[in-house]
């Protein structure tokens, strides 16, 4: 899972933000991850004021491509990010020489798994540091959270060393709101709840009462306060607890995600391509679907959970937003056909075996349509 040694933040991307800051990474220095990703990710690299250069996915893949990544390598290239989308590991065989010939340092984004593996090895416990996330989405859900581990023990000493000069406990306020969203959310959510809860969700973020997952980003934008912080103190009494769950649920968490690929017809769904010697866990399970807005729609009617992140290359901004975050549209078309063809299929404790039934019988008949 994580490494020892690891620390805990106020949520994922302040770790990536850490570790960026403990390589040097700063102004005018070039950090290449891939499109076909969360916001939170560049809004990291900004914030120590680099510059996020797009790679494209790897073909069939939701994952980076090595080719792409070595041809966006610069002389100011300072680390590459490496997202194992959903679960699904990336091709680490093919990114690993690439970073290692051109001395770049490798951070594998593990928040979306904490189980998946690359040839035998966990995750996150590969390149020179890891970050994870703790929040709804994730598989290990703690309320808001993020955590950095480090493989390098230079890092990791300098990591130890300045934690608790750079990061700061939020105020009590973000608990106290981190806790409420949280019972909240384990009391309500079910996968045939799922359309309301995000409705609700995305209400009360907007309204400023939920901790959103979204920080304004570009160069209008103050730096969130989020970057100071350590993980809250709710987060923090939750986080063993609920490791232990996830870990309880793991052989579930495989046997759910067997249970839809075996269930769904290969017209109707397909799954991402895998590496050779992954395995993986996955946080929900990705697929490539024809008519994903069709499906949606179709899917929120009948009130059954399926998900449509990322919508974008770099969820959620579209169009001319997407330059806030130095993206051209039309840059990686792998990851915007991604973002127009995913969906995935929740795999958690309350998904009943009733539940992926229908769901698969119903991905069966409107998916091939
Ligand atoms: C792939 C990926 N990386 C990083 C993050 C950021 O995590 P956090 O919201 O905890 O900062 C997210 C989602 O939010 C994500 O989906």
């Amino acid at each position: 899972m994580t490494t020892p040694g690891s620390l805990l933040y106020y949520r994922g991307r302040v770790g990536l933000y850490h570790i960026l800051r403990l390589l040097g990474v700063g102004s005018g220095d070039e950090v290449i991850l891939q499109a076909f990703t969360c916001v939170a990710v560049p809004e990291a690299v900004m914030a120590v004021g680099a510059i996020p250069v797009w790679a494209d996915l790897a073909a069939g893949s939701v994952n980076l491509d090595a080719d792409d990544f070595a041809a966006k390598i610069t002389p100011r290239t300072k680390a590459v990010i490496v997202q194992h989308t959903f679960g699904m590991p990336a091709d680490l065989d093919a990114i690993l020489p690439v970073a290692q010939r051109h001395g770049i340092p490798v951070l594998e984004d593990c928040c979306h798994t904490f189980a998946s593996k690359h040839r035998q090895r966990v995750v996150g416990t590969i390149g020179a540091a890891a970050f994870w996330s703790y929040e709804w989405g994730k598989p290990i859900i703690a309320g808001v959270g993020g955590e950095a581990g480090f493989n390098d023990p230079t890092l990791q000493a300098c990591a130890e060393s300045g934690y608790s000069r750079d990061f700061r406990p939020p105020p009590r306020k973000k608990s106290v709101v981190i806790a409420a969203q949280y019972f909240m959310f384990t009391l309500l959510y079910g996968p045939r709840r799922y359309w309301l809860v995000r409705r609700a969700f995305h209400m009360l973020g907007r309204a400023g009462v939920a901790q959103s997952n979204y920080n304004p980003v570009g160069p209008g934008a103050a730096m969130a306060a989020d970057f100071g912080w350590q993980m809250c103190g709710f987060s923090r009494r939750r986080l063993a607890r609920a490791r232990h769950q996830a870990m309880a649920f793991l052989p579930e968490r495989v046997r759910q995600a067997e249970r839809y690929i075996i269930g769904l017809r290969a017209d109707a769904a397909r799954l991402p391509v895998s590496p050779t010697g992954a395995e993986a866990v996955y946080a929900r399970l990705p697929l490539f679907v024809r008519q994903k807005e069709i499906l949606l729609d179709a899917a929120r009617a009948a009130n059954l959970e399926l998900a449509g992140w990322y919508a974008t290359a770099v969820h959620p901004l579209a169009g001319d937003e997407l330059r806030l975050v130095h993206y051209t549209l039309g840059s990686c078309p792998r990851a915007e056909a991604a973002a127009s063809t995913l969906v995935s299929l929740p795999v958690h404790p309350k998904v009943t075996p009733a539940f992926q039934d229908r769901l698969i019988a119903f991905l069966n008949r409107h998916g091939s349509a």
